[in-house]
């Protein structure tokens, strides 16, 4: 078949990296978040208000990475990282960390689609994620647009898919322009998952 050239534009960008030698860290940060969702009240009582099945202290703390060291080399981690991606993203601006909250999701635990406003580049850096736990899954941003547009082949291209799901492992760091719809699917493991979001604005 002769084909002409195709060009992608406005392309949607995800990153992810992998932490390096990452045990020690993970360890640390992971008995360090489980430890704030203990003691936190007004997250825990939040999150119970809110029905979300697990902790975040999205609405109790915002101070992370000057509570407990770990989180200020967190910060030093996805500061590089987020340096980085607007490279590539040829921004001609340089966001900073705005908040930063932790989430322990329980099994069946879900997050609905939704998108962080006033913010530029969002992301989640994953702590624990067990057999099961669930991916985080982006949205194309032009779904609404798509009202007569065919369905796609069952084995079409992930740039033709309309919901791509991206499964994380512990120590893997994901940013997103934080416009784009995203969300958790029901978490399937057996025990918690536990990860850090952030917004830079
Ligand atoms: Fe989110």
């Amino acid at each position: 078949m002769k084909t002409g050239q195709i060009t992608p534009l406005f392309v949607t960008e995800i990153y992810r990296a992998e932490m390096p030698e990452a045990t020690a860290f993970l360890e640390e940060l992971d008995d360090t978040c489980r430890a704030i969702a203990d003691e936190d009240e007004a997250g825990q009582t939040w999150s119970q208000t809110k029905a979300y099945l697990g902790y975040t202290s999205y609405a109790s703390l915002n101070d992370l990475p000057q509570r407990a060291p770990i989180f200020a080399d967190l910060k030093k981690f996805i500061d590089g990282h987020v340096a980085a991606f607007i490279e590539k993203l040829d921004y001609d601006h340089k966001p900073k960390l705005d908040n930063m909250w932790i989430n322990v999701l329980e099994p069946m635990g879900t997050h609905s689609g939704h998108i962080h406003p006033h913010s530029v580049i969002s992301g989640t850096f994953y702590v624990a994620v067990p057999d099961g736990s669930s991916a985080l899954r982006f949205e194309d941003p032009r779904l609404g647009f798509m009202m007569n547009a065919p369905a796609r082949k069952a084995n079409a291209g992930q740039n033709h898919l309309s919901f791509v799901p991206v499964a994380p492992a512990a120590g893997t760091l994901l940013l997103w322009e934080s416009w784009l719809r995203h969300e958790v699917p029901i978490n399937l493991a057996e025990d918690v998952r536990i990860s850090v979001s952030f917004n830079y604005a």
